[in-house]
């Protein structure tokens, strides 16, 4: 039987404040004028915070639920260019890979962390200070938001990749070096590259040499987070050290639309056709959206899925 956790938030306390300073600001009005349109480095105040020391996020993981949607871990040596299930086939457990984490040369993603109750306040007041700071453009957009929390080994990889969510990555442990690419580019994110993706295969992008010379470098420190556009390209390389993140993800209604064209364009270019890219006619794109809505619609018919679990998710207010 466990124990009833302990809530971060005292009476009195502000989980945004840490040595009487805020966790989160915004002098200079960076997080409005580079929403999604180009990655920037951000200062914080959550170095240190004992929320995010090992023995917590030990007991995190035990809190939980059990199913494969709220914990991704994977253990081994991995490259730029390996999918995410490289290491997944035989591991160690999730708490196992956590205690060890220091030298099993492994990664842990647990997600959905703003629902937990010890640590989830504190995760779901940074969820609003981002859309609070990047203003309507960002706060009209926005389905839903999600905090991850990233273990992850000395030196270790993460593989070269893009998201279908918009992305500010906190550093709290820990240092490490982080590429990110140009999502406006076509040079380093084809078409090809998105249709894939958004068709189901989550490591679709390919990195290559000639991409690097493209990549925008940060040596990311404890203490410091970097925004992440939409489908922007990123790879990291850790430090000597053991390294925790947060990964504050939103979901955006612009981006569920766009990616019907990108779902649609992969089954055109499969039949020999070489699709317009979306964002070009907005007349087109609806077209493609409608025509990918009915078909998807067709195929649940056909082949119906699972429901999906569900559980409760945070909105903006
Ligand atoms: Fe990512």
């Amino acid at each position: 039987m466990h124990a009833t956790p302990t809530p971060a938030t005292a009476p009195n306390h502000d989980p945004l404040r840490q040595n009487g300073r805020p966790v989160l600001n915004d002098p200079n009005g960076d997080f409005a004028r580079h929403y999604n349109r180009q990655s920037f480095c951000f200062e914080h105040g959550l170095k240190g915070n004992p929320l995010f020391e090992l023995d917590s996020l030990v007991e995190l993981s035990k809190r939980l639920p059990a199913h494969p949607d709220f914990a991704y871990w994977s253990n081994g040596r991995v490259s730029i260019n390996d999918p995410w299930e490289k290491g997944m086939a035989e591991r160690y457990s999730l708490q196992d890979t956590i205690r060890g984490i220091a030298d099993n040369n492994s990664i842990v993603i647990m997600k959905h962390t703003e629902q937990d109750p010890v640590i989830g306040p504190v995760l779901q007041e940074i969820l609003s200070k981002f859309v609070e700071y990047s203003g309507a453009q960002m706060r009209d957009d926005v389905i839903v938001g999600e905090s991850l929390i990233l273990v992850s080994s000395p030196n270790r990889i993460t593989p070269y990749h893009f998201d279908a969510e918009l992305n500010y990555l906190v550093q709290v442990t820990g240092d490490k070096t982080f590429h990110v690419f140009d999502h406006t580019k076509a040079q380093q994110v084809t078409d090809e590259e998105l249709e894939g993706y958004f068709s189901g295969a989550p490591s679709a992008a390919r990195y290559g040499e000639a991409k690097q010379a493209h990549a925008t470098v940060y040596d990311l420190k404890a203490g410091q987070g970097i925004h992440i556009p939409v489908t922007a390209p990123h790879w990291v390389q850790n430090g000597d050290n053991i390294s925790v993140a947060l990964s504050i993800n939103y979901e955006l209604k612009s981006v569920a639309q766009r990616a019907k064209s990108y779902w649609l364009n992969h089954r055109l270019r499969k039949l020999g056709i070489n699709p317009s890219s979306p964002g070009r006619s907005a007349m087109l794109d609806g077209m493609k959206a409608a025509s990918a809505t009915s078909l998807q619609g067709l195929r649940g018919l056909l082949k119906p899925a699972p429901p999906p679990p569900t559980w409760q998710v945070w909105t903006p207010r």
